[in-house]
């Protein structure tokens, strides 16, 4: 597991993750809402406690689905008990993944990984499989904490990604964050 500042975010941190000032700076439906449709298939890739999972959700509707893995089965626990009950929880599958490995074949329209990438000891490998997984004209949106992860770190991270074929659309503002939407080229 990586180590020093690219540690894995604890289970027990998850509740600043689900703060309700959180939601309104960083509001799911501002930041994906312009790259989901109904029925799009969608990874929530590092989802955490879910509040980007369940807002894809929503979006994409009952013919959708989205995929929300994570390394911990604690965050997994935390959507779930969330989701329960509710016509979501037949929308959102949840994937307990490898730390290097996401293992899924499922093609998809939209990969979101938010506050995550800092955290894979290997991304290069991360993004190949993602590639694997993306249809044509799907597209990856990743952001990363500025308080993390210094330009330079995410420069590095964006030219992997680009090295691997995948091209910058844009870069959107996320508060807080450093971002890239990319495509296949
Ligand atoms: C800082 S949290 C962000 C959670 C969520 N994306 C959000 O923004 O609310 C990072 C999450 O990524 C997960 N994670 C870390 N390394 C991972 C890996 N190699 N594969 C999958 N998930 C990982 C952690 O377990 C944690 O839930």
């Amino acid at each position: 597991m990586a180590g020093g500042k690219n540690r894995v975010c604890p289970v027990e941190r998850a509740g600043s993750l689900e703060h309700w000032l959180r939601k309104l700076l960083q509001n799911p439906n501002g930041i994906v809402g312009r790259y989901l449709k109904p029925g799009m298939s969608a990874i929530d890739f590092g989802c955490g406690p879910g509040i980007f999972s369940i807002e894809m959700a929503k979006m994409v509707g009952g013919k959708g689905r989205v995929f929300a893995v994570d390394l911990q089965q604690g965050m997994l626990d935390r959507l779930a008990a969330k989701i329960k009950g509710t016509k979501l929880s037949s929308i959102i599958k949840l994937h307990r993944c490898s730390e290097n490995s996401i293992g899924l074949k499922e093609k998809l329209d939209f990969v979101l990984a938010f506050y995550v990438v800092h955290e894979v000891p290997d991304q290069t490998k991360l993004f190949q499989e993602i590639k694997s997984l993306m249809k044509p004209n799907a597209m990856l949106l990743v952001v990363e904490p500025s308080f993390h992860v210094s330009k330079k770190e995410f420069q590095g991270t964006v030219e992997k990604a680009l090295s691997l074929g995948f091209k910058a659309i844009e870069m959107p503002r996320v508060f807080f964050s450093r971002s890239v939407l990319l495509g296949l080229k």
